[in-house]
């Protein structure tokens, strides 16, 4: 890309849905996004970075239900927990909005109509499994049954985890609706399609170009020439989202408003704000103003912003993505995230035990330009905080600082030393620039380090220690500490857009604005303030708990230890809120086995319709493991697994009883399906 003076850029990270707590996943992604905005304005340029949540569709609307909340509740609930995190991860949205807002309707209404009126909107009919319970058309993930080969119970509708036979959700032996347990019907509906097949030409021409990576373009290409299917934008009602114009009980399907949710977001940042919007949508003006817009996205996503985006945008005489830049998938320790290893670290269980910047410089490190997955080992994670932001970077400044303060009244010398030294880490900043601009943050930060390497090579060979105790050195020692405090505040605008709160206290420090305009700035003869740690070391026992609590209960309630009256005082009466949180479902007992080396337990897998859960239950003086095999019974499912001797164990069963040989397992009455909520 040519470089342009000022740059008018707007950039987008893709939506997180609105049903669930963010996780390191999510973080990688707006991590990547914040320090390529933030790169863009250390360089002076305009970069607006906007994003929200993705709040529609069938998930969030049951999870809603499940809650006993309204999904405008819930998704408000989320809304702020998302924000939190994001903020306290250090992430610089200028507006994260939802896509459950008026801008969003009518952005939403206006592209259909556009798409409509050039008859590029298709209606037909088509037959689809439906749920007669709960009243509702059910997509194949919410539909299991017995795999048709193997006859393994719990089978989703594709693939058969036992034996892994493929099929169609039709095939599966004794199909049920995860959500009521409920034998699926097949129903007729209409449906509206996107005439995507009509843009082949458009996305071919649009492929050429090259503002995307050769790996998606690749990919898309391979998809648009097996030929494209018309995109199915509607779905019936009940469907939390927005209702089609003039097609009662029709929704638009979350996919066809999450990106135009891009739209509404810098719509309602304009809002407050001298900002034109058409200078950034409109096709038009968008070329007039010489806007830029760059979406950030992981590389499940690519369809949907490769093809079905840009040929809605198109259509709509909407200017185009500049370029869209994908990344790969987070691994932890090698492995796909899990919950059972306590790798599917949430952003707040993070947050808890870490500083940001840890994982920031951590991704930083790691993240190139292209979509190979990106491996968070946690022992190289503590090992680079250590080494290179410790170790490398902050040493320069505590190795020297102190000398400023105490020798010299915290002034700088009027000169330094070694200008080439000083020129060698300037002569880098085109190299660094480069990479964070093309998002090869790896390689900026490995610039960086070797710089860093080379000043503290500078001071080991100048030793300010032994120069401190030589009479009438002063003027020596304090151009020595000056020289590696100078190099320190460059290295630090190289770093400032992936270590912004580190690069903050460390303008306090120099007291000196530290941004890529300022490189040109000398310290020299400057005063600065007295240092302070800018980070500390951290220590795999900090994982280690992390870990721990992304998988064990916290410590039990300590009701053992109180009076006895007070226990049986606060257990006789609970709120109706409190029993509410209670998840009684019904669970079909598939297996049960013997534990060895316990005495009263017995390991169940049950199965709850939509999941299997394993628990461990103390009825082993009760029952024989064969006998209990193919029985319904009821649990909790809402408690917090519990890490036990011999596994963990992911909710309860209920039984009654009052001693070891007299335990009664409750049982629904005949009729019940896994899952089933009791109410
Ligand atoms: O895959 C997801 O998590 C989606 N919520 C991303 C939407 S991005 C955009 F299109 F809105
Ligand atoms: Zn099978």
């Amino acid at each position: 890309m040519s470089e342009k003076n000022h740059r008018r850029i707007l950039v987008t990270s893709a939506l997180p849905y609105a049903n669930g707590p963010l996780h390191l996943g999510h973080l990688l992604e707006h991590i990547q996004t914040d320090i390529w905005v933030r790169y863009q304005r250390s360089r002076g340029h305009e970069c607006h970075y906007v994003c929200a949540d993705d709040t529609h569709g069938t998930a969030i609307m049951l999870k809603a239900e499940q809650q006993q909340q309204t999904p405008e509740q819930l998704i408000a609930n989320v809304q702020a927990q998302h924000c939190n995190d994001f903020n306290d991860f250090l992430i610089s949205h200028d507006n994260y909005y939802s896509t459950h807002s008026e801008e969003n309707r009518y952005f939403s209404e206006q592209i259909y109509q556009q798409l409509h009126e050039q008859n590029l909107i298709a209606e037909r009919s088509i037959s689809q499994a439906f749920d007669p319970e709960k009243q509702l058309f059910l997509a194949d993930r919410y539909i299991k049954g017995k795999c048709p080969k193997c006859h393994a119970p719990d089978q989703y509708g594709d693939n058969c985890e036992v034996c892994g036979a493929t099929y169609a959700p039709t095939d599966l032996i004794d199909p049920f609706s995860t959500i009521s347990g409920a034998e699926p019907i097949t129903k007729e509906s209409v449906h509206y399609f996107f005439k995507l097949p009509e843009f082949h030409d458009f996305l071919t021409q649009w492929l050429s170009n090259d503002n995307l990576q050769p790996a998606v373009a690749n990919k898309l290409r391979e998809w648009l020439d097996a030929g494209l299917q018309e995109w199915d934008i509607s779905r019936d009602a009940p469907y939390f989202g927005f209702e089609i114009p003039n097609a009662p009980g029709k929704f638009f399907y979350v996919w066809l408003d999450a990106p135009i949710g891009y739209m509404a977001s810098f719509k309602h940042y304009c809002q407050s704000k001298p900002l034109n919007f058409d200078d950034f949508w409109d096709q038009q003006q968008a070329v007039e103003a010489g806007t830029e817009l760059f979406h950030f996205i992981g590389k499940d996503i690519i369809n949907f912003h490769g093809l079905f985006w840009p040929a809605m945008l198109n259509a709509s005489q909407l200017r185009l993505p500049t370029a869209i830049h994908a990344h790969g998938f987070l691994m932890v320790n090698g492995e796909k995230m899990s919950k059972s290893r306590g790798t599917f670290i949430m952003a707040r269980s993070y947050l808890t035990h870490f500083k940001p910047e840890y994982l920031r410089y951590f991704f930083a490190s790691k993240l190139s330009n292209g979509i190979d997955d990106i491996d968070l080992n946690l022992e190289d994670f503590v090992q680079k905080a250590n080494s290179d932001l410790i170790g490398k970077l902050v040493n320069i400044a505590s190795r020297c600082a102190g000398f400023i303060s105490k020798r010299f009244d915290n002034q700088l010398a009027q000169q330094l030393p070694n200008t080439e030294l000083q020129n060698a880490l300037l002569a880098e900043s085109s190299t660094v620039a480069d990479a964070y601009e093309q998002r090869d943050f790896a390689k900026a930060m490995r610039i960086v380090m070797s710089l860093a390497d080379r000043i503290n090579q500078y001071i080991d060979e100048q030793q300010p220690w032994v120069v401190a105790k030589q009479e009438g050195q002063d003027a020596d020692l304090q151009g020595i500490c000056s020289q590696a405090i100078s190099g320190f505040a460059i290295l630090i605008i190289y770093l400032k857009p992936v270590l912004p709160e580190l690069a903050e206290n460390a303008e306090k420090f120099l007291a000196t604005s530290l941004d890529w305009t300022d490189l040109d700035k000398s310290l020299c003869g400057s005063t600065i303030n007295p240092f302070k740690p800018l980070l500390k070391r951290i220590e795999i026992a900090q994982v280690e708990k992390m870990l721990a609590s992304n998988t064990e209960e916290k410590a039990p309630a300590k009701v053992a230890k109180q009076q006895p009256e007070e226990a049986a005082k606060s257990s006789t009466e609970i709120s109706f809120e409190d029993f509410a949180k209670v998840d009684l479902r019904v669970a079909l007992i598939t297996r049960a086995e013997q534990v060895d080396g316990a005495d009263k337990l017995l390991k169940l897998t049950l199965d709850l319709g939509d999941q299997s859960r394993t628990v461990f239950s103390g009825i082993k003086s009760a029952y024989q493991p064969s006998d209990l095999e193919g029985k319904l019974t009821v649990m909790i499912a809402n408690l917090k697994p519990r890490k036990m001797r011999f596994g963990i164990s992911e909710g309860m069963v209920l039984a009654a009883g009052s001693g070891d040989n007299e335990i009664y397992l409750l049982e629904p009455d005949a009729g019940a399906k896994p899952g089933m909520q009791i109410k």
